[in-house]
């Protein structure tokens, strides 16, 4: 099995390809992939949130990526209620993020996650609050993490000797000179200057890979993230951050994947980092005040298509506070307090992407079978993970409704490669024409923060729509824009 860096690749955990024929209904949206407020209006368009997509397509033009704002929120409790008061939900803004999201995430009580001094800096000039900021990364530059640092970064997760040594020579600087946002927060405090320790937590690579229906223990060695916890090194790490009087270690910090179905994989990694706090406690006695978050990561997956079947965020809380209060008790330190990083499962499913059908073309195959190619127009620019992953998406007819028989079905966008594909099988209706709506389900989760202007194509709209109404998240890209790093 292969397996990308970030956790495996989608197409090696889906390994039945809609093996079971057309759906009964072409035009029914099923509630395990669709938005939460969708509904077909008269004229069988869909409505997202009540507004209809023929107006929102007329708005915005297509493609455009549309929001369903209270989805995302009421996925922001469900995660808020299943792990409960005593544990932490780190949003991960890699998914996406903008602005307006890092206002929803504020007002709904989340933290938030960034790997990058971009994510941070539009977290914080969005307002939120640099203290529920944690930040990642394999290569944090000086720079970023200065600048994080510098904000009041609630906790950096180290992942490198390297980087443990930066913040080692960043906290002695300070403490020679504090800092100029030190002695600002100071005076609008109207305390002293004071300089906190750099608050870290170390991430562990635990040997586990989870892939969706198993996991493979100690295969994930091999790749850039973390430090081992079979090799020693997180031991090491934890030891030389222990040394540094301008460093606090305040976690223990494991992601084992992405799109993860099963939590024998979240399981086993919280019985592994919850031994090794111990042995970090036992060996480091001054650490068990500050040492108290153990955070196991995201990866949650949702449900790309109506065959996949993720696990809820309530099953998912209650089995590891299980293990993690167990393995404590066993090893007789305090329970930890448990943080997770959910990027996918908040704001995946709220978003679908609505095209506009172009060339329509019917290819016959070996056997005599046709498939017909609907092009649309976007394409791996706008969802790359069709090229990418293998990755599979639903697609429905967004317009109207149709009673046509359902023919095989292609969904390619508009650019120059015949890998370019955005659906690659699934039924649309027989009379699908030029002009229809398209609707891709499931597309708030890296797609947009993975577009490109590949071809010279414009990133679309990303639109909000709650109650009625829409608004503008992130605005169409413009012919300038396209134009803007030109030195001609
Ligand atoms: N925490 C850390 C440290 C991560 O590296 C990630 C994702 C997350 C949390 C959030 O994982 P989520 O809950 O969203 O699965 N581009 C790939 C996914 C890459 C995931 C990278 N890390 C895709 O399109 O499937």
């Amino acid at each position: 099995m292969r397996a990308h860096p970030a956790g495996p690749r989608h197409a090696d955990v889906v390994q039945e390809r809609h093996s079971s024929g057309p759906p009964r209904d072409l035009n029914t949206l099923d509630p395990k992939v669709w938005p939460r407020n969708i509904s077909r209006g008269p004229d069988g368009e869909m409505r997202l949130a009540g507004v209809d997509v023929r107006d929102l397509a007329a708005t915005h033009r297509t493609p455009v990526m549309v929001m369903d704002e209270a989805d995302f929120r009421s996925r922001c409790h469900d995660f808020a209620d299943a792990f409960g008061s005593a544990a932490a939900v780190h949003y991960a803004s890699k998914a996406f993020l903008s602005g307006e999201i890092a206002r929803w995430l504020d007002d709904e009580g989340l933290g938030l996650d960034v790997c990058s001094e971009g994510e941070l800096a539009v977290a914080l000039r969005a307002g939120f609050p640099a203290g529920r900021i944690a930040f990642h990364g394999s290569n944090k530059s000086e720079r970023e993490l200065r600048t994080a640092v510098d904000a009041g970064i609630g906790a950096i997760v180290v992942d490198s000797y390297y980087e443990i040594a930066r913040l080692a020579e960043l906290a002695l600087e300070r403490a020679d000179e504090p800092s100029r946002s030190v002695r600002e927060a100071a005076s609008r405090n109207g305390s002293t200057a004071t300089l906190e320790p750099i608050p870290v937590m170390v991430r562990v690579t635990v040997g586990v890979e989870a892939h969706t229906h198993e996991f493979i223990a100690t295969a994930h060695e091999d790749q850039k993230f973390g430090f081992s916890l079979t090799g020693g090194d997180a031991a090491e790490a934890i030891r030389r951050i222990a040394a540094c009087a301008g460093l606090r270690l305040v976690g223990l910090h494991s992601h084992i994947g992405s799109q993860i179905f099963d939590p024998a994989g979240f399981e086993v990694a919280a019985h592994r980092v919850v031994r090794l706090l111990a042995d970090t406690v036992t060996e480091h006695p001054e650490l068990a005040d500050t040492l108290t978050t153990l955070d196991l990561g995201g990866g949650l997956g949702i449900a790309y298509t109506s065959a996949d079947d993720p696990t809820p965020p309530d099953v998912m809380a209650k089995a590891l506070a299980d293990i993690v209060s167990r393995e404590a008790q066993l090893a007789g330190i305090a329970v930890p307090r448990i943080a997770v990083e959910p990027g996918r499962a908040i704001v995946g499913p709220g978003t679908v992407t609505v095209y506009e059908v172009g060339t329509i073309k019917d290819v016959v195959l070996d056997g005599g079978m046709v498939r017909r190619y609907v092009s649309v127009d976007g394409g791996m620019s706008d969802n790359i993970r069709t090229a990418l992953y293998d990755a599979e998406y639903t697609v429905t007819l967004a317009s109207r409704t149709s009673d046509a028989p359902p023919m095989t079905s292609r969904v390619v966008g508009k650019h120059c490669e015949s890998g370019d594909i955005v659906v690659r099988d699934c039924y649309l209706p027989s009379d699908i024409a030029v002009g229809d709506l398209i609707a891709v389900a499931a597309t708030g989760a890296y797609c947009y923060v993975m577009s490109s202007n590949y071809n010279r194509v414009p990133r679309p709209a990303v639109v909000a729509v709650r109650d009625g109404a829409d608004r503008t998240v992130l605005r169409r890209e413009t012919d300038d824009d396209l134009m803007r790093l030109e030195t001609w």
